[in-house]
């Protein structure tokens, strides 16, 4: 438009400027007012050519570099999405993409305690799970937790974000990973039967101790070779995924925290499944990477009895006050001292054959060790991985307590009065007087119990 009208203007004062030198030709004939006049209009004439033709490759030049800058823009931004692909950044995604890709959130892949998770194809056609977090606070907290320890992360055993949706500051909050075909690996050791979609079933001994490394691998990564220290705080089943090949893939991110490689422990608000938790999160004395070494120790032993770590078992009524609770891992404990260990290992494995006893051995003593009250005990997830992977001969663990762990796992039943055997003031009272770790002591875990019961959730 304004080129139009440049040209207009140039166009209309060249033929004024020749109508100009025309009258002036009639009307002065050949006199040298004429010749005035013409030499100023040539004059003009030639200023307005030149100013249209610099005006003219100023514009080309304007047009020449735009294209460039645009095209430059285009190939920069391909570029910068093909880097965030190969780096594993996660992407934005829209929420009607993964309306699209879930069929509305249909197929229902698994819940857990804070969220629901969905399975969905993307448009170009790779399978994903999407979790689906209600955005009260605690959403909220676990998105951001989940988010900001994992979307840096690049381990083959641990799950890939794909990417995130926030549809609006109090809707919920989306996170897509690379969808994880074998499920959780609570149904491939608990089931006693094949699920309709095959996700579940018994695992052979082979598998669960690749499983064992595996784990152990992840955790290593985590707690030793992040650029800042990655404390799970989740461990246990339902968060272990297996893949096509059985390998196993460490999932929700939802309770993890941070940690300074400088600092030796931090104090939290405790949060977590019962039975997998470490006796320091209940004494405040603070947590490390120790606990979840724990709670690793806590999945070996269940993986290897193929039973969860505390049952109960009802006396022929319904009445609460008549049932017992069993608490596996002080049935190893003892087996393990009477030299009677395959007596624990999951009578299917036992039944189809084929299990090596060393290492048995080698994971259940791997397990206690894991599982030692006193935290400075428990070995590193790195030596973890080195007994497991080495074959080594592990060293028997000391015995341990287990007072602690034997309350934390019981469901919290006000009209219960006794836990195996303990009343719970005297539980709370062996909590005041166990001195976890010698060098921290700490008085408050009488106070500490009521708070941390209720914020744990059952399994
Ligand atoms: N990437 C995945 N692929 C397949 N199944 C998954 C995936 N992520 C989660 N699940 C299933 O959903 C369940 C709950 O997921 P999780 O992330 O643990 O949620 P929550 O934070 O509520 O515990 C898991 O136990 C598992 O069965
Ligand atoms: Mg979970």
């Amino acid at each position: 438009m304004e080129d139009k009208k440049a040209n207009i203007v140039a166009a209309s004062s060249v033929i004024t400027l020749i109508t100009l030198i025309v009258i002036a030709r009639v009307c002065l004939k050949l006199s040298s007012t004429f010749f005035l006049i013409f030499g100023a209009g040539i004059a003009v004439i030639l200023a307005v050519f030149a100013w249209l033709l610099i005006r003219h490759h100023y514009n080309f030049r304007r047009k020449q570099m735009e294209s460039q800058y645009k095209s430059e823009g285009r190939e920069l931004r391909i570029e910068y999405s093909f880097l965030r692909k190969v780096a594993g950044v996660p992407t934005k995604f829209r929420y009607k993409e993964l309306e699209d890709a879930t069929d509305n959130f249909t197929a229902l892949l698994g819940q857990g305690a804070s969220a629901k998770v969905f399975k969905g194809i993307l448009s170009d056609g790779t399978p994903v799970a999407v979790k689906r977090l209600d955005v009260e606070e605690r959403g909220d907290r676990e998105f951001r937790s989940e988010v900001s320890a994992i979307a840096s992360l690049q381990h083959v055993n641990l799950v890939r974000l794909l990417g995130y949706c926030c549809v609006n500051p109090a809707g919920p909050r989306f996170l897509v990973y690379d969808f994880i075909s074998n499920g959780s690996l609570d149904s491939w050791i608990f089931s006693r039967k094949l699920r309709p979609n095959g996700r579940g079933g018994c695992l052979s001994w082979d598998l669960r101790y690749r499983v064992a490394i595996d784990v152990a691998k992840a955790l290593s990564y985590l707690h030793h070779d992040c650029r800042s220290r990655i404390l799970h705080l989740d461990v246990k089943p339902e968060n272990i995924l297996l893949d096509e090949n059985f390998r196993a893939i460490v999932a929700d991110f939802g309770l993890s925290r941070l940690m300074g490689r400088e600092e030796s422990n931090i104090l939290t608000t405790i949060r977590g499944t019962r039975g997998y938790l470490a006796p320091e999160w209940l004494l405040e004395h603070g947590i490390s990477e120790k606990s979840d070494t724990y709670s690793y120790g806590m999945v070996l032993l269940e993986m290897i009895g193929g039973r969860r770590n505390v049952s109960f078992i009802e006396k022929g009524t319904h009445d609460k006050s008549h049932r017992k609770w069993h608490y596996f891992p002080k049935t190893v404990n003892e087996k393990m001292r009477e030299g009677k260990l395959m007596e624990i290992v999951d009578q299917r494995l036992i039944d189809s054959g084929g299990i090596d006893e060393r290492e048995v051995k080698r994971l259940v003593h791997v397990a206690i060790w894991c599982i030692q009250e006193r935290a400075s005990l428990r070995p590193s997830m790195s030596h973890v991985v080195e007994m497991l992977e080495r074959g080594l001969v592990v060293e028997q663990p000391p015995d341990t307590q287990m007072t602690i762990v034997d309350f934390l796992t019981v469901d919290e039943d006000e009209s219960q009065p006794h836990i195996n055997g303990h009343h719970r003031p005297n539980i709370a009272a062996a909590l005041a007087a166990q001195q976890v770790d010698s060098n921290n002591e700490n008085s408050s875990s009488a106070y500490s119990y009521a708070n941390a019961m209720s914020a744990l959730t059952p399994r």
